[in-house]
C-alpha cells in the first residue's frame, strides 16, 4: 500500500509559490505552509478536528463586525498579537527585548474607537462615566529624558464597571476617551476614572474557546494611550493598575511589569491641578518615553 509522501506534500505546496513575485508574500505563505504541514503532522490532525477548526474560524468570522472584532480577540487570546508588538518594538529600537530605554508597548485591543474629541489639559474626559474619578499626571520625554512638547495622547478605557462605551449600545457615543497634547515642559494631566478587570467578550466562539480550555477569560484594570511625537516611534501601551484583580493573568498577555501603578487614594479636597473633589480620588502618575525613528525608516 502506498502512502503519500508527507515531505513531498509540504514541498509541493511550497513550490506551488515559487512563482510569486511579491518576496515578502511568497515568504509568508511558505512559512505558514511549513508550520501548518508541521502542526498537523505534530499533533497527527484527525479528519473531525480538522473540520471544527474551520467551523471555528467561520464563526469567527460571521460574529466579527467593526465594533466586534473577533479575530483581533482571538489573535489576541493566542499571544499573537503581543508577539507582532514585542517583535515591532525590538525592530524600532534596534535593540534586543528587554535592553529597550523606551516605554513598553503592549496590545491594541479591539476596542479603540478613532477619533475620539480632542480636550485641553486637565479636562475630565469621564463625565458620568461610572466609576472612582482618577487624575493621571505625568510627562512625554525621549529616551534621554528630554521633554517632548506637543505630544499626542489618544486615551480610551472601559468604566469603573469594567464595560466599554462600544458594550453599551448598539449605536454607541463616545465614553471615556480623548486625545490631548502635552505643554512645553512635556507634560499631561487629565481626569478619567480608575478602571476595573473586565472579561474579555465571550459570548463568541473565541469565549467558547477559553470555557473549553478552562482559562481566565479577564483583564486587569488597565487604561489605553496611544502617544505620538514628530520623529518619535509612535507607542501603543497601557498603564495598569496595581493590585488588580488578574494582574498576574491577563488572558492576552498583554500586562507588563513596567507599566503597573500604584493609584494613590485621596480623600476629599484639592487635587496637585487645583481641582476641588467633593468625593474622594485617586491619581496616577507614569511617564512615556518614545524612542527616536531609526534612520533607516
Ligand atoms: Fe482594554
Amino acid at each position: 500500500m502506498s502512502i503519500y509522501n508527507q515531505d513531498k506534500l509540504t514541498q509541493d505546496v511550497v513550490g506551488a509559490f515559487a512563482r510569486c513575485s511579491d518576496e515578502r508574500l511568497r515568504v509568508l505563505m511558505t512559512s505558514l505552509v511549513k508550520h501548518v504541514h508541521a502542526f498537523a503532522r505534530e499533533v497527527d490532525l484527525k479528519p473531525d478536528e480538522w473540520l471544527a477548526g474551520l467551523k471555528f474560524l467561520t464563526a469567527t468570522g460571521q460574529i466579527s463586525t467593526d465594533k466586534r472584532p473577533e479575530f483581533i480577540l482571538l489573535s489576541d487570546t493566542l499571544g499573537l498579537s503581543m508577539m507582532v508588538v514585542a517583535l515591532a518594538q525590538a525592530r524600532a529600537s534596534g535593540a534586543v527585548q528587554g535592553a529597550m530605554a523606551a516605554t513598553e508597548a503592549t496590545v491594541e485591543g479591539p476596542f479603540f474607537w478613532p477619533g475620539a474629541p480632542e480636550v485641553p489639559l486637565g479636562a475630565d474626559i469621564a463625565e458620568g462615566v461610572p466609576g472612582e474619578p482618577t487624575l493621571y499626571m505625568g510627562r512625554v520625554t525621549d529616551v534621554d529624558g528630554k521633554p517632548l512638547a506637543g505630544a499626542l495622547l489618544d486615551v480610551w478605557s472601559g468604566d469603573g464597571d469594567g464595560k466599554y462605551d462600544v458594550q453599551l449600545s448598539a449605536e454607541p457615543t463616545m465614553k471615556a476617551r480623548g486625545r490631548l497634547r502635552t505643554d512645553a515642559e512635556g507634560r499631561y494631566w487629565f481626569w478619567s476614572i480608575r478602571p476595573t478587570y473586565y472579561p474579555v467578550p465571550d459570548d463568541g466562539p473565541v469565549g467558547d474557546m477559553l470555557r473549553a480550555t478552562n482559562r481566565n477569560i479577564n483583564r486587569p484594570g488597565h487604561i489605553h494611550m496611544m502617544v505620538s511625537a514628530e520623529g518619535h516611534v509612535p507607542l501603543t501601551t497601557h498603564i495598569f493598575v496595581a493590585g488588580s484583580p488578574f494582574i498576574d493573568e491577563d488572558v492576552v498577555f498583554g500586562k507588563r511589569d513596567s507599566l503597573v501603578v500604584d493609584f494613590e487614594a485621596h480623600p476629599p479636597g484639592r487635587a496637585v491641578d487645583g481641582r476641588e473633589m467633593k468625593q474622594p480620588y485617586h491619581s496616577a502618575s507614569f511617564d512615556f518615553r518614545l524612542a527616536p525613528v531609526p534612520a533607516s525608516a
